[in-house]
This record gives C-alpha cells, structure tokens and sequence, in this order.
C-alpha cells in the first residue's frame, strides 16, 4: 500500500495528466518533449509505428501475445480523428499481414468521442471491419467515468454485429458489476462474444462513485473476476498486482483456455516472464506515438517510485533492452 505522501503525489500526477495546457506546453517545446520523452520510453515503445511493431515482433517470438495501440485521447478536430483512424488502418494492415498480433487497442475519444460520438462509432465499425479481415480484435479501452455510458453504448452498438470487438471495465466504479452482469445476460443470449479486459481504473473519480486503491478493492476486482470466469467470459485479468494474480493462479482460473493475464509494457516484466514460463498465456500491452503524456504520467502515478526512475532515464536515457522480458 502506498504511504501518504505517495497517495498526494499520486492525485498531484493524475491532476497534471488531465492538464491540456501542460500537455501541450511539453508537447511543442523543443526543450523538454525529448527530455521527457527519454522517461516515457521505459513504458512507450517509441514515437513510430515501426517501434511498436518492432517491439511485437520481439515479444512474440519469446512467447507473449501483445496488444498495440497507436496512443491518444481527446482528440479535438474531425481532420485529427480521421487522420487518427487512418494509422489505425494501417496499424491493423501492417500488424495483421505480418501475424504480429491479435489485438489492437484504442481509445474511442481518439478517433472521435469527444467532438461527436457518432463520428467514434463510425470510424469504430470501419476499424472493425478491417480487423476482422485479418483476424485481430479491437480493444476498446475505458476512459474517465463521464465518458463510461457513451464507451458503453457505442460498445453495445457495434459487439450485436460484430464479435472481434472487447471491452475495458474499470473495478474501482460501483456501477461496473450493473455493468457486467448485463454483459453476461448478452453473453448468455449469444448476442455477444468480445473479450473482457477488467482494470482497477487508472483515473482519479469522485468518492461517491468509486473506491480508491485498497484492500477493499483487491477484493471487488476478485469478485468481478470471478463472475466473469464462471459465466464463461474470456477475459483478460490486466493488473500488475502479484497479490491478484497469485490468487487467480490459485483458484486455477489461469488454466482456463479464456482466461489470459495482461500488462503494460515495462511494469513488473519479472512478474509477467514467470508467468510465460509456468505456460500461462500472457500478453504485453504495447503503445507507441507522441500523444503520451498523460499514460506516462498516470504510470507515475500509480507507482510513486517511478518518479525517481524517470528522473534517473532523463539524464541517463533509458536502454530498454534492460526491460528484460
Ligand atoms: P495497483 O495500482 O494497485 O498496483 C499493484 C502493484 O502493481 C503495485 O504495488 C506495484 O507493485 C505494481 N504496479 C502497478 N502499477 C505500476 C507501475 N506503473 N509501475 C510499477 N509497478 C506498478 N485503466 C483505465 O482506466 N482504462 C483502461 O482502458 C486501461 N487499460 C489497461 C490495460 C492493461 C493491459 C493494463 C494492465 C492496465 C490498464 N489500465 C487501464 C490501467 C489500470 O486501470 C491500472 O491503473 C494499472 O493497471 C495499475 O493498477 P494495478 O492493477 O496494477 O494495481
């Protein structure tokens, strides 16, 4: 459990993620974007599409799945979204006729939620469809809980006609058991079939709809898994908690041929290789692009010791080769 200060220097990193002007400040200045950027590599694969694939093709040959996303929120002009669906398409072309994953992540406010929803589903099912063609899953992912009901819906939407679509739902929400217990009543009917990715949540939220990090939420985040394994969901278990995932090895969920543990690139790699080794299917989250201000100041946040390493890799830039997976 994080000490105090670390829980304020953690609501402090979240605070500064969420900051436009911040982020855009570092974004244009010739100064401290490579600076900054040096730190962000130990979670980044790098700023083009070839180090993502670089990187897939690596891991894969050790034996991991990976998921890819070209990285990116809140996207602001209809030029930006559609040029974001474009690399999108050719992410799925590259990686799909190259075998170089199954999965590929996105955020809908990338491609178009935050300037006009429809815009998102649209350019969602056109992804959709192209994914399809190569065999790869798109992997919705879950932002900040005034965007849950319209993720959801598109969601809703798009997996009735097309089964290659997953869904991220945050544990530390209250409403995500409504949630999950109508996905499995969808299931159930055969209406859907997309993967659950479950994560504790990554965005600061108000006390009244979500619990923060604690025992008490280890224990939810339990509880979700288990209803989704026993309803037969395929799920993605994302969370670099050795706690966590000792107990699901345990229960012996990990020898479900549905179940899969998932997580981020450069965090508890150690944890994730033992994993692969003792044959459980394992799968490494891999982003690259420009846009990674706030996923790197959330991977600060979440482990407050990372902060000194950031400090460290911008003067002694990282080699992530030492990332040994
Ligand atoms: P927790 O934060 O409680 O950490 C448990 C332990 O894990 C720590 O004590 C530490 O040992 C280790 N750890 C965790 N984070 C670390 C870090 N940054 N560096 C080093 N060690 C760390 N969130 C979201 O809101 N929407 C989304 O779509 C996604 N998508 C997503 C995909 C995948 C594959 C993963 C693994 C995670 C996400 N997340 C996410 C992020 C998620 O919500 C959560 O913020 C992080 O996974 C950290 O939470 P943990 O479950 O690891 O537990």
């Amino acid at each position: 459990m994080l000490s105090n200060e670390e829980i304020q220097a953690a609501i402090a990193l979240k605070k500064i993620a969420r900051d436009e002007r911040i982020k855009s400040y570092i974004q244009q200045s010739p100064d401290l974007y490579p600076l900054l950027l040096r730190a962000a590599k130990r979670f980044v694969t790098g700023e083009k599409r070839q180090d993502g694939l670089a990187k897939a093709k690596q891991l894969m040959a050790k034996g991991y799945l990976v998921s890819l996303e070209h990285i990116g929120e809140n996207t602001r002009s209809r030029e930006d979204c559609l040029r974001a669906k474009e690399e999108f398409m050719v992410l799925i072309k590259e990686a799909g006729s190259s075998l170089l994953t199954s999965t590929i992540s996105l955020d809908l406010s990338h491609i178009g939620l935050s300037l006009d929803p429809e815009l998102a589903y649209q350019q969602l099912i056109q992804l959709v469809i192209e994914a399809k063609a190569y065999n790869l899953t798109i992997m919705i992912s879950m932002e900040e809980s005034t965007k849950t009901s319209q993720i959801l819906d598109i969601y809703k939407r798009s997996v009735e006609h097309h089964s290659n679509i997953g869904i991220t739902l945050q544990a530390h929400l209250n409403r995500t058991i409504q949630d999950i217990n109508e996905i499995i009543q969808h299931h159930q009917k055969g209406r859907y079939s997309g993967k659950i990715r479950l994560v504790k949540g990554a965005y600061q939220e108000p006390t009244d709809i979500a619990i923060s990090r604690s025992e008490k939420l280890n224990e939810k985040y339990l509880s979700l898994v288990e209803r989704l394994v026993e309803a037969g969901c395929s799920i993605s278990i994302a969370t670099h908690d050795e706690a966590i995932i000792q107990e699901v090895k345990h229960r012996g969920y990990l020898n479900l041929e549905y179940v899969e543990v998932e997580m981020l690139y450069g965090i508890r790699p150690d944890l994730l290789r033992d994993l692969k080794d003792q044959q459980y299917k394992t799968r490494i989250y891999l982003t690259y692009g420009r846009e990674w201000y706030l996923y790197v100041c959330h991977r600060l946040a979440e482990y407050p010791p990372n902060i000194y390493q950031a400090i460290s890799d911008m003067v002694i830039p990282t080699r992530t080769d030492q990332i040994y997976y």
